[in-house]
């Protein structure tokens, strides 16, 4: 199969793996509140589909009174809402994991947070009368293969990649068919023509490239749902369900300095984003002695529930020698960042505390 590649001219990413197409972006590049779409991550599991807005439909089916199908003309003509949310793949960080893990290693450049506008799912569903019987929403993409980065599969299967959503949570308002990404249509490789945004959840479920809704009475519990993006933990050795994963754990993540930065005695602003899929960041804390002591960063406000939230520390170094910062976010329910994020197979939701070495230099 040809390996896949970004537009040249246009990307900032930092291609991690080329087919299936997974992309970076370098953490310089994450302190905007928008991230633009050029420097916004690819996660692909198969080879990204091209599809025909004049040819492409969306059936809306399964257990509901009346099915349906749309074309886009259709689903453009409808009202649509904006919602700023970020997207954090849920393998972000996974490389700062310990003891290592499977899966492709992303550093830490796996999020942005984006405007997407589009229309609620809500407006479809009530276009197609759910039966009582409804439980789940089925998300269904035109993508599909056989996985292959992930040789600590049981079982890999054939197939599409899909997604089931619970229904409380697909009828949500701010749960959108995606028609735009900040300001303009989607790009082939963030889901054109249409895709889903899950907002406070891991990218995992905001299923790209939409063909099918399909209204069950039960969970999905297809592949990546309940094979691929569980957390399995230590010690696990049967075929046993692991436990799905959904909200995005409270993080921080220090855009600046970089890792290995050299920068001279004086004063310093170390900066850096924080978030939660539970809502605001309530405090950041920085470290600048091996996690002795910490320091309430200023921390910007909540602009939106989904996004993130930049933060800054005056950094007074007087002492040349080096030196690791870190950073620590707790959000609004009291969830706070651990030294070590609990480790699982393919090391999801990593949120360890970022730690970041940096060297001080006398003045010259
Ligand atoms: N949807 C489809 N159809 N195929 C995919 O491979 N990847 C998922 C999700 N939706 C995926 C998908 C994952 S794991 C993530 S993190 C997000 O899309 C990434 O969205 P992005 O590439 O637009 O950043």
């Amino acid at each position: 199969m040809p390996s896949e590649s970004l537009p040249e001219s246009s990307s900032d990413l930092e291609v991690v793996s080329d087919d299936p197409l997974c992309a970076s972006a370098p953490l310089s590049h994450l302190e905007d509140w928008i991230t633009p779409t050029k420097s916004f991550f690819v996660r692909n599991h198969f080879s990204a589909p091209q599809l025909d807005v004049s040819t492409w439909t969306l059936r809306v089916w399964g257990e509901v009174e009346n099915p349906l199908m749309l074309r886009y003309e259709d689903l453009s003509r409808l009202p649509r809402k904006e919602v700023i949310a970020l997207l954090e793949c849920a393998g972000n960080s996974r490389s700062t994991m310990q003891p290592p893990v499977e899966g492709v290693s992303w550093d830490h450049g796996a999020v942005g947070t984006a405007r997407w506008t589009g229309v609620p799912v809500r407006t479809i569903l009530e276009q197609v009368s759910p039966k009582t019987s409804a439980t789940d929403v089925l998300f269904e993409g035109a993508d599909f293969g056989k996985e292959r980065t992930a040789p600590g599969m049981l079982a890999p299967t054939e197939g599409s990649y899909s997604m089931s959503i619970p229904l409380d949570k697909v009828l949500h308002e701010d749960t959108l068919l995606v028609l735009e990404m900040n300001g303009e249509a989607l790009t082939q490789h963030h889901g054109f023509p249409v895709r889903l945004l899950v907002p406070g959840w891991y990218g995992m479920a905001s299923v790209k490239w939409l063909t099918d809704i399909r209204v069950l009475d039960r969970p999905f519990r297809g592949f990546h749902e309940n094979d691929y993006y569980v957390f399995v933990p230590e010690g696990e050795t049967g075929n046993s369900l692991g436990e799905r994963i959904t909200s995005i754990r409270v993080k921080s993540l220090i855009t600046w300095p970089r890792r290995g930065g050299v920068v001279p005695i004086g004063a310093h602003k170390i900066r850096g984003m924080a978030w939660s899929g539970a809502g605001p960041i309530t405090q950041v804390e920085v470290s600048v002695d091996n996690a002795r002591t910490w320091h309430l960063a200023d921390l910007e406000e909540s602009k939106a529930p989904y996004a993130w939230q930049s933060w800054q520390f005056q950094w007074d170094v007087a002492r040349p020698g080096h030196y690791l910062i870190r950073s620590r976010a707790t959000d609004h329910q009291g969830d706070t960042q651990l030294s070590q994020a609990p480790w699982n197979f393919r090391g999801y939701a990593a949120n360890s505390i970022h730690a970041v070495p940096v060297t001080v230099l006398p003045a010259d």
